[in-house]
């Protein structure tokens, strides 16, 4: 099929012709790509299984894993879930629209393609601002889990997009890079007390505020957990880059140090280095050095990890050594996303 790359213009005019156009092609089951503050989503109507059928397949995912629906307004919610316990609706109130999932006993009306044949549904409303006006144009429920084939990092640039979905969707909107650059927390408030089964923007200590009881599945975080994943996402490979990348943590000198010994142990290859601005003129010898951002700024650190394991790719690295951030706040966050890219490998020298 041909992709339709769409960009708005903040024209009225034109802009109005494009939300018609992405209307009706969820209405008649076709796929769009549209951006969110997160990453981009690759959507279809939540309410058609024939819609998601097609997701999975141009995704190349396995179809036991469940969708997320996005929604443009907290009253859409009713009619997708048996009932709101109290502390999801602190959290809508608090965290809504922005990167927060939350899992509810699903109603009648959602297909099982969208949920894996669950008795749950995962439910987020989106603050990016094109894709507020997109959901509320169309005025359904968009089943949409990031616009990446499948076991590669999310896109959080419309380039990343392209890459992976062209020809394989009707329409690509761009709208430049996501914001925070790693997926949404999801929460899954089914059980009581709630516990976090991917963490992301909105950290367990934001949580915690609403309810201090609120926990964290150890298996996102633990590479060495082997316990069943509650989430079915969480068993699956992901954001594997083509080399092979292996994390360092512990103190800061010694990950250097530690690094740099790796570095010199593999001159014949070509090797890339994931470091901070504090520490990235501390290497020599790498094919490539990428600053992710401050280690005082892990808003930022989190922003590009997705764009610099594409970017190894791109360039052909065969091995990638990746700084390791302190597990608490965003930094467990960004390290549960770098232990799955490097497989679970880490080297802790403390
Ligand atoms: O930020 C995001 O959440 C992005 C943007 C596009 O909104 N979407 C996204 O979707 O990351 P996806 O499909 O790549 O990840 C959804 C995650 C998966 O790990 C999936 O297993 C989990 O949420 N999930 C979805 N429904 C679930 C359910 N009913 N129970 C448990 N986990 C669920
Ligand atoms: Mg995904």
């Amino acid at each position: 099929m041909k992709t339709e790359i769409i960009k708005f213009k903040g024209n009225e005019i034109e802009d109005k012709k494009y939300l018609d156009k992405i209307k009706k092609t969820f209405e008649q089951g076709g796929l769009v790509v549209f951006p969110t503050e997160t990453v981009y989503g690759l959507g279809g109507n939540g309410l058609d299984k024939e819609a998601a059928k097609k997701i999975y397949a141009a995704k190349g995912r396995p179809s036991d894993n469940p969708l997320i629906l996005h929604i443009a307004e907290n009253s859409q919610l009713d009619n997708l879930v048996e009932d709101i316990p109290e502390v999801a609706k602190k959290c809508m109130d608090k965290f809504w629209p922005g990167p927060l999932t939350m899992i509810f006993k699903r109603s009648k009306l959602i297909p099982d393609e969208v949920t894996g044949g669950l008795d749950t549904v995962a439910v987020r409303e989106p603050s990016h601002n094109l894709a507020n006006k997109i959901l509320k144009a169309v005025n359904l429920p968009i089943a949409a889990p990031s616009a990446n084939i499948s076991g590669r990092p999310s896109p959080t640039k419309t380039e990343h997009v392209i890459e992976d979905l062209d020809g394989r969707v009707d329409i690509i909107v761009d709208g430049g890079k996501s914001v925070v650059g790693i997926e949404s927390t999801v929460l899954d408030v089914t059980v009581n007390p709630p516990i976090i089964l991917r963490p992301g923007k909105i950290t367990l200590e934001d949580l915690q505020k609403i309810d201090s009881d609120i926990t964290i599945d150890q298996g996102t975080i633990d590479a060495t957990n082997k316990q069943v994943p509650k989430s079915p996402g969480q068993k699956y490979k992901h954001y594997a880059p083509r080399a092979e990348a292996i994390c360092f943590g512990g103190g800061i000198e010694k990950m250097i140090l530690e690094i740099q010994k790796n570095i010199d142990k593999n001159n014949e290859k070509k090797v890339a280095v994931l470091a901070s601005t504090e520490t990235m003129d501390k290497y020599t010898g790498a094919d490539l050095v990428i600053n992710l951002g401050s280690r005082d700024n892990l808003e930022e650190v989190a922003s590009n990890l997705f764009d610099a394991l594409r970017h190894c790719d791109e360039e052909g690295v065969d091995m990638i050594f990746a700084e390791g951030f302190e597990p608490m706040g965003l930094g467990l966050s960004i390290m549960n996303r770098l232990l799955k890219a490097c497989s679970g490998r880490i080297i802790m020298r403390i």
